[in-house]
Parts: structure tokens; C-alpha cells; sequence
């Protein structure tokens, strides 16, 4: 089973053309996917590329001031795209009821995951992203379940 992979966006149609292709897999329907990496480096675009890959047609605007802003897809996939950065306790994962939004079906992406702490679930897929250049992205993908081992092993047959 795979457990990593390393990617190089060069630009953000590289970023879109991933986001495209995660799409098509069908455990992404029930997955949480991780995205860490500092401000600006392209969290929110790769959401919103995977959200558009997927059908939603909405705006898809960073969720910072209310932690997480719910989509669905035209077919029905329930999407929670959270943003924990302004978290200062992770026991805020509690008090907010996020846990529960976290444990349904569906597909959950997470900006800013190291400041949820350690009650985040293991995410199936977490990006780690950093800036190389202007538009230049360099990307590792780590699985942390079976379900991401999966989908990365599909990606690379
Ligand atoms: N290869 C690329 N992939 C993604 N975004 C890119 C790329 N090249 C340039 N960009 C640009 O970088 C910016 C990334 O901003 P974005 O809001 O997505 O960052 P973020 O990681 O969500 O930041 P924050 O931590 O503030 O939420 C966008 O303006 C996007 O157009
Ligand atoms: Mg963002």
C-alpha cells in the first residue's frame, strides 16, 4: 500500500488538474483531507478547484470567520471545508459541535489542522503544500488510513 507521494505544481493549473483527479475517486465520498502549509500558499484554491471538479458551482470563499462553510454537490455529496486557524484551545472542537459535523458522511477538508489538536480524526489524505516559486507549489501527500492508501495507490496505478 502507498503511503506518501510527492507532487510539483508549477503552476495553478497543475493545482486544478490534481484537484480534478482526486475528484474522479470514489473514496473521496466519505474521506477527510488535510491541508497544511503557511498563509497564501494555495489551501483555499485547491479547495475551491476540488469543490468545482466535483460539480458545486457556488462560491467556495476561505470559511476563517465562520470555521467551516457546508457545500453539496449537484449528485448529493455532503462537503464541510473547515478552517480551524483561528482555534486558540483544541477543546474548541467540542464546545463547537465540530466533532460531529467531522464524523458524518461525506467529504471533509480541513485548512489549518495542527490548530484543531489531537481531537481531529487522522485525516485519510493530508497535503502538506510550500511555496518554491511565484506559482511554483511542491506538495507531499501523506496517507494516514487505509481509505488514503487507497486513493493514492489509485492515482499512481
Ligand atoms: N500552483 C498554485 N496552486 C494554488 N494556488 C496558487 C498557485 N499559484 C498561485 N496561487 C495563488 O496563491 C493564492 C493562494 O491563496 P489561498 O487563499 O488559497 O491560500 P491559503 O493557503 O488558503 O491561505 P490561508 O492560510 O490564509 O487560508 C491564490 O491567490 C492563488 O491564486
Ligand atoms: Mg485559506
Amino acid at each position: 500500500m502507498q503511503q506518501s507521494d510527492h507532487l510539483l505544481w508549477r503552476n495553478e493549473q497543475d493545482t486544478a488538474r490534481y484537484a480534478a483527479r482526486l475528484a474522479r475517486q470514489p473514496a473521496l465520498r466519505n474521506a477527510l483531507i488535510t491541508l497544511q502549509g503557511d498563509f497564501g500558499v494555495g489551501k483555499t484554491a485547491f479547495v475551491r478547484h476540488l469543490l468545482r471538479a466535483l460539480g458545486v458551482t457556488g462560491p467556495v470563499k476561505s470559511p476563517t470567520y465562520a470555521v467551516v462553510e457546508p457545500h453539496e454537490t449537484p449528485d448529493g455529496l455532503p462537503i464541510w471545508h473547515f478552517d480551524f486557524y483561528r482555534f486558540q484551545d483544541p477543546h474548541e472542537l467540542e464546545d463547537a459541535g465540530l466533532r460531529e459535523l467531522l464524523a458524518e458522511n461525506g467529504l471533509k477538508l480541513a485548512e489549518w489542522p495542527e490548530h484543531a489538536g489531537p481531537l481531529l480524526p487522522t485525516a485519510d489524505l493530508a497535503l502538506a503544500i510550500e511555496i518554491t516559486g511565484d506559482t511554483e507549489r511542491r506538495v507531499t501527500v501523506t496517507a494516514g488510513t487505509d481509505t488514503g492508501s487507497a486513493i493514492l495507490c489509485n492515482l499512481n496505478p
